[in-house]
């Protein structure tokens, strides 16, 4: 395995990998069998990191399209593979998941996230995810889900003033505002937008500096004073700040006395230790940084595919009408509310805000034939396998009936029956699985359900908008829309 640093293109800065992050050497590669996967030779010493850096998303469906479900593509000094074929993301996700780790592309994540839940492994990992585990209990999220339906209420109220004064509004901004006010009470028992001006502006810096790109910015020693630099501190700082204030009220006696902060400050390690305070607010950003910034991407994806499709919203009128007459939704109704889960598995089918994710492989490993060698990068993109032609009929159409039982089978928890459990990913799969995957489809439905019934949101013409690769599928440059209020059936009132 080529050093982070050599031809000068660096892709991950991961300072002291520690043991459990750490891949080894790759070894005599004679322990597996398999040829070398089909993928585009590039250019001798870049390979295709300059289409990387240009249009990411392209490069990987043009992978998918031309290579099929393994390709192999050179990115700097890595050879890495790109896997869509469901069989191989269950192999790597799920049959042979111990011989894959976080690697070297997640490295670049611990500068915002630190050692949390989402970047370690092993051992480490097991015991983090055990304490958040039961905050995202079903039962438990279904009990909290008026804070919910109260932060969208909030949101409407907000938007009354827009609408009358017939402004436009940046829908993203919005959603991230919602997405941090549920996130927030629901787990952390203080209203994160308390805190919105600077967490806003560190996650939008943060989603484009970890994803390392081998840009001269990024390559440069850290003690250089360039801007760039400047910046990284100063938004590293702001995030431990607020992570530090938001520990330092539950110390003294804030916050409500079972969430998921005072769950942290009472756990105790298998020695007997207390989490050090470093160690509870890596794991606070981590629920922050992966939370917030995925739902809130989720929920303006799908809000603007209904804005796009006039049939599908009539659909979703109709079916809100019919259950809820205008009412505000509980999280019991959900089940009587199939269309309005189908639109919002089609958003995240089409516009998946995790649209791709990696792991290193520890071992030499064998996947549909082909050689994967010890240490090097596997690449696992959502956006490449739910753009498939192979699995989708026409698939950059936005078309909700194919999460329909009767048609193809629902997303998890509704069904696949025809389709592969990997063909659909946008919560990831196996141990690893997000977390945070029941919130989200709680919180998205639920707000979506409330900001149809009260509002049509239409698109500013004039203003196109294009997903963006950063860490989250940012909708680029923004979502601007006009609020009109919806008179019939009658609005969702508390
Ligand atoms: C639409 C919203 C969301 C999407 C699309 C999403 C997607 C994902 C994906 C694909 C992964 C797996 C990454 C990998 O295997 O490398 C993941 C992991 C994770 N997500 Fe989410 N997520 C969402 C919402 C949330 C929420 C609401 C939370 C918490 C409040 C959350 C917290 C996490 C954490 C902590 C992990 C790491 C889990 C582990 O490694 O054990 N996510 N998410």
């Amino acid at each position: 395995m080529s050093g982070p640093a050599q031809h000068g293109i660096r892709l991950s800065t991961g300072s002291n990998p520690t043991k459990e992050n750490s891949v080894p050497e790759s070894t005599d590669g004679t322990t597996t069998t398999g040829e070398r996967a089909p993928g585009p030779e590039g250019k001798f010493l870049f390979g295709a990191l300059s289409s990387f850096q240009k249009d990411t998303l392209k490069l990987l469906l043009e992978l998918q399209r031309q290579y099929g479900g393994i390709s192999r593509v050179k990115l700097g000094p890595y050879e890495v593979h790109q896997i869509t074929e469901p069989e191989h993301v269950k192999h790597v996700l799920q049959d042979n998941a111990k011989n894959y780790v976080r690697g070297k592309f997640y490295r670049g994540f611990n500068l915002f996230f630190g050692r949390g839940m989402l970047t370690t492994d092993g051992a480490e990992w097991k015991a983090k995810r055990a304490v958040s585990q039961p905050f995202f209990h079903k039962v438990k999220l279904r009990a909290n889900a008026g804070i919910i339906t109260d932060t969208t209420n909030d949101l409407l109220e907000k938007w009354a003033k827009p609408s009358a004064d017939k402004e436009p509004v940046d829908i993203t901004n919005d959603m991230m505002w919602l997405a941090m006010g549920v996130l927030g009470t629901m787990l952390l028992g203080v209203d994160l937008r308390d805190w919105s001006d600077r967490l806003m502006p560190a996650v939008r810096f943060s989603f484009k500096a970890m994803i390392l790109t081998g840009e001269v910015k990024q390559m440069l020693p850290r003690w250089i004073p360039t801007k760039y630099q400047r910046d990284l501190k100063r938004y590293q700082q702001d995030l431990n700040d607020v992570m530090d204030e938001i520990i330092e009220l539950h110390r003294n006696g804030g916050g409500r006395p079972d969430d998921l902060v005072n769950a942290l400050l009472a756990a105790r390690k298998e020695n007997g230790d207390p989490w050090s305070q470093r160690e509870i607010r890596a794991e606070l950003k981590t629920l922050f940084l992966a939370g917030h910034e995925t739902t809130g991407c989720g929920l303006t994806w799908t809000l603007y595919a209904i804005a796009q499709y006039p049939e599908v919203r009539r659909e979703l009128e109709a079916e809100l009408a019919g259950v809820l007459g205008g009412r505000v939704p509980t999280a019991e109704d959900l089940t009587s509310l199939p269309f309005l889960r189908q639109v919002v598995d089609e958003a995240l089918r089409l516009y998946p805000p995790i649209w791709l994710f990696p792991r290193d492989a520890v071992a030499d490993d064998t996947i549909g034939g082909y050689h994967i060698p010890a240490g090097s990068t596997v690449l696992i993109p959502p956006y490449a396998a739910h753009h498939n032609p192979e699995t989708w009929d026409n698939p950059e159409a936005f078309d909700p009936k194919r999460f329909c039982p009767a048609h193809q089978g629902g997303a998890e928890g509704q069904g696949q029956q025809n389709r592969d459990r990997y063909a659909y990913f946008p919560f990831g799969g196996g141990a690893r699985k997000c977390i945070g995957m029941d919130l989200a489809l709680l919180e998205i439905q639920l707000a979506v359900a409330m900001i149809v019934q009260r509002y049509q949101l239409s698109l500013v013409p004039g203003h196109p908008v294009t997903p963006g690769a950063l860490v989250s599928l940012r909708p680029l440059p923004q979502v601007l829309m006009t609020i009109t209020p919806v008179t019939q059936p009658a609005a969702a009132t508390r």
